[in-house]
């Protein structure tokens, strides 16, 4: 749809990607309700905000039902959490949270959202993926499954619902520039090669998307390129992950040894 008809709501708009979508699609005409945690130091004039934490049954259904008081007819979801460094590093605490922010709270609002959506003669529903959710890269084992299981999942219902009004995207930035990269990322990136964006451009790529209705966006070259190949060949890319490996900072975690558990 064209963005000036759009009345998105859209989680994770506290964060460096979401505040620049938020001025980009008030920019664009687009009503915004924002969702985050908090409340938000500045907003543009006329963009709403609801406070509620996605970890919970509440949270979300108190999204469900904000959605429909608000007539929202683009979903975006691009709340989430970061996860970085080698296995034996991430406490499993870290692992549980991960896989909530990122893949069970996009299901559970899905689907706690569809009635809503359903009901409209055309919707949208977009969910932040990741170039990493297509290419496993070492040091990301953790994010990337769930971003992996988020792709999956949006594909699923992307078909699922190809006979309804709503219309399922996927939109997957390479590393882009916020808080949710620590200075651990950044000297991966730099020791890798790693480009990364600024959250405008993952911003003016939502605007894209919303009016080009395509299934799934990838930002950036060569990441484009990267899933393709790596969708090709799997296995046989391994070796070039090498400087990958040795630019991860060392376990630090205390791993727990048989016996210490009791
Ligand atoms: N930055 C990157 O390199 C990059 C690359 C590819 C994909 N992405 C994806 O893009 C999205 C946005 O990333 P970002 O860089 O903008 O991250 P960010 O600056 O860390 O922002 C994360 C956002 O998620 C929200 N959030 C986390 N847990 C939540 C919860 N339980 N309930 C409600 N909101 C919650 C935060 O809200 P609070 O204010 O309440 O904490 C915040 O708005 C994420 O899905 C991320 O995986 C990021």
């Amino acid at each position: 749809m064209r963005a000036a008809e759009a009345r998105v709501l859209l989680t994770g708009a506290s964060g460096g990607i979401g505040r620049a979508m938020v001025q980009a699609l008030h920019g664009a005409g687009a009503a915004v309700l924002g969702v985050g945690r908090g409340t938000p130091s500045m907003l543009p004039a006329g963009a709403a905000w609801l406070q509620a934490d996605l970890g919970t049954a509440e949270g979300v259904a108190a999204v469900a039902r904000a959605a429909g008081h608000w007539r929202a007819n683009v979903v975006v979801l691009a709340a989430g959490l970061p996860a970085f460094g080698p296995l034996a590093s991430t406490p499993v605490a870290q692992m549980q949270a991960v896989l909530q922010a990122n893949l069970l709270a996009p299901m559970q609002l899905t689907q706690a959202l569809l009635p809503h959506l359903r009901g409209l003669p055309r919707a949208q529903m977009i969910y932040l993926g990741s170039a990493l959710g297509r290419i496993g890269l070492p040091g990301f084992a953790v994010y990337g499954a769930s971003k992996a299981g988020l792709h999956g999942f949006a594909e699923a219902m992307r078909r699922e619902l190809a006979d309804s009004t709503v219309r399922v995207q996927i939109l997957a930035p390479r590393s882009t520039r916020t808080g949710f990269n620590g200075a651990a990322v950044e000297a991966y990136n730099r020791a890798t090669g790693t480009a990364m964006d600024t959250p405008q451009v993952v911003a003016a790529a939502l605007l894209q998307l919303i009016e080009s209705e395509a299934a799934e966006r990838f930002i950036g070259w060569p990441e484009r390129l990267g899933v393709r190949l790596n969708a090709l060949l799997g296995g046989r890319l391994d070796a070039g992950f090498g400087k990958h490996r040795r630019s991860l900072p060392s376990a630090s975690l205390n791993t727990i040894t048989e016996g210490e558990s009791s």
